[in-house]
């Protein structure tokens, strides 16, 4: 290598390491690896509510707490947060519709979209709406978590207004 190359190279390498450097102090300084989810909802509701998420297999295209199940890959919304995206009224009407689509229309094939929960009895609709809803998300984080929802339901690039 002549001595030019090795002096490119290593001026490379040095905006490399500063670079990432930066990007990294820049994600930690965010909010030092605090965690922006959260749920308000007493045990008592979040229990019963979670064993509801596990029998009706929710975790298979949905992730909640970073569990997802590895061999799925439904680009589904992830459900942290969505207690501050939406009210459980909204909740309520969306786990009872016959068709979910009308309510927020997919981009998905057959297989992947939401499935109707109207068949559910009431009170499992209605303590699944309470746990969704108490699913919240701190203030700094509350426009990535819109972002990252906006994304996975349309497949566009979010542009806040
Ligand atoms: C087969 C995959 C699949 C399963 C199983 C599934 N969902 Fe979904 N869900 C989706 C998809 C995909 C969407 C986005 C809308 C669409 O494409 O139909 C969605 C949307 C939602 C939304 C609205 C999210 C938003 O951004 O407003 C909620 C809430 C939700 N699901 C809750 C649940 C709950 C609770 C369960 C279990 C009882 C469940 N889902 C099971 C695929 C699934």
């Amino acid at each position: 290598m002549k001595r030019g190359e090795k002096y490119v190279w290593g001026l490379i390498g040095v905006l490399l390491v500063v670079a990432i450097g930066r990007s990294l102090l820049q994600k930690q300084d965010v909010r030092r690896g605090e965690i922006p989810f959260y749920s308000t909802a007493p045990d008592a509701v979040a229990r019963p509510a979670f064993d509801l998420y596990k029998k009706y297999h929710c975790k298979e295209c949905h992730s909640l707490w970073t569990i997802k199940d590895m061999l799925q890959n439904v680009p589904a919304p992830m459900l942290d947060g969505i207690g501050s995206l939406r009210s459980e009224a909204w909740l309520y009407e969306y786990l009872s519709a016959p068709v979910p689509q009308e309510i927020l229309p997919t981009r998905l094939k057959a297989e992947y979209k939401m499935p109707s929960f109207a068949n559910l009895p009431e009170n499992e609709r209605r303590l699944m709406a309470q746990y969704l809803a108490s699913l919240k998300v701190k203030d700094w984080y509350l426009e990535e978590t819109k972002k990252a929802e906006y994304e996975k339901l349309t497949g566009l690039e979010y542009h806040p207004k």
